[in-house]
């Protein structure tokens, strides 16, 4: 599947496919049909993949299941056709790298198929700031929605318009409500910036654009979606509840169809790397504490030595003297 080998393109460090062509990737044969008719914005899918990930990263780094990218195939990636609240972050989070890298691309002015948003430019906007302000829309508003096509398209979401009732999904329809989940998620925390222009600094006349809230930003609010996903059934596991028929789903929700094992334990089949060995916090009571992250079964601690440039001075004139201080630190990995 393309998302397994991007997703772990995405993990890989950069320079092992610094100029990629559309033939090097494993592609579908639609996009690789997309990928040759628009060859410039491979860089931004590596790009976007690479956004994708290391926000995965950042944001479970403390959970049982921590992203990790680091498994060889065939072990690797199980959790991307699971149909767990996982494989919805994932999808949701790729979509919305995909948004984001190829957004910045037109705002940097790389092609000439998009560039900023151009309606925002030259009329004054109205409503946001106090009406006796001057200002107008000016700079380059980021314009998502070439981003939002492409990253469409490149996903292969083929589904117009999204079931709203709780009950009927494939996984592949999972992963679509998911993956317009995450372009959503882009959209929505978009901010206004703005600059003031006047005489020393009065603020006179502001000048003002739209823009991308820096990735991170999306990635936190995607895991806030993630730990609020809601589960739907499958169409073709077990008859729809009558319940799940009636309940709705919001296409800002993240859905998933089965529940996730508990990453406790290793097991290479399923792709499950366990929380064996990994460094636990003992004082927190978050997903990263002692408790909680080693299922239970204990940590062993060692310590850990430190040593670190302190007590520095800046020497007239010029260097800065510092001693060399040590330090003793307790460190907790599960068993
Ligand atoms: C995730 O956890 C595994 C051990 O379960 C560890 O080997 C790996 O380095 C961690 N990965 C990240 C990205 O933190
Ligand atoms: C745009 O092109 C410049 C010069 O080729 C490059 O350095 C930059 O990374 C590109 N930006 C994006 C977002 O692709
Ligand atoms: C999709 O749209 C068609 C026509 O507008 C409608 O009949 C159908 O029920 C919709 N399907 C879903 C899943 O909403
Ligand atoms: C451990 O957790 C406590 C409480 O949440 C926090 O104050 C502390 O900085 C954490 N320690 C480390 C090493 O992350």
């Amino acid at each position: 599947m393309w998302l397994t080998s991007i997703w772990w393109l995405g993990g890989t460090s950069s320079g092992l496919l610094d100029r990629p062509t559309c033939d090097q990737l494993p592609l579908s044969l639609r996009q690789r049909d997309l990928c040759r008719r628009k060859p410039f914005l491979l860089p931004s899918v590596l790009d976007g993949a690479r956004l994708a990930v290391s926000e995965c990263q950042n944001q479970f780094r403390l959970e049982r299941w921590n992203c990790s990218t680091s498994e060889e195939p065939p072990v690797f990636g199980h959790e991307l056709t699971s149909g767990t609240k996982e494989t919805a972050f994932i999808y949701a989070v790729m979509a919305a790298g995909l948004v984001h890298a190829v957004t910045r691309s037109c705002s940097q002015g790389n092609t000439t198929e998009c560039s900023c948003d151009t309606r925002l430019q030259g009329g004054a906007g109205q409503g946001f700031l106090a009406p006796a302000q001057s200002w107008h829309w000016g700079g380059c508003s980021d314009h998502i929605r070439y981003g939002t096509w492409f990253s469409r398209r490149f996903m292969e979401n083929t589904v117009k318009n999204m079931s709203t009732s709780r009950g009927g999904f494939t996984l592949s329809t999972m992963n679509q409500h998911n993956g317009e989940a995450g372009r959503q998620a882009v959209e929505r925390t978009m901010s206004t910036d703005c600059r003031c222009h006047g005489v020393s600094g009065s603020c006179a006349v502001k000048t003002c654009w739209k823009t991308m809230a820096p990735f991170r930003q999306v990635g936190a609010y995607l895991k806030e979606r993630y730990e609020q996903s809601v589960q739907v059934s499958d169409r073709s596991r077990r008859k729809v509840r009558r319940k799940d028929q009636r309940r709705t789903v919001d296409k800002h929700q993240l859905i998933y169809l089965n529940k996730s094992p508990n990453y406790c334990v290793a097991d290479r089949r399923r792709g499950v790397a366990g929380t064996r060995g990994r460094r636990c916090n003992r004082t927190s009571v978050g997903p990263d504490g002692c408790n909680l992250l080693c299922c239970g079964r204990g940590y062993n601690t060692h310590v850990e030595r430190h040593v670190q440039r302190c007590e520095c001075k800046f020497v007239w004139c010029c260097y800065v003297h510092c001693r060399r201080c040590e330090s003793m630190n307790d460190m907790h990995t599960c068993k």
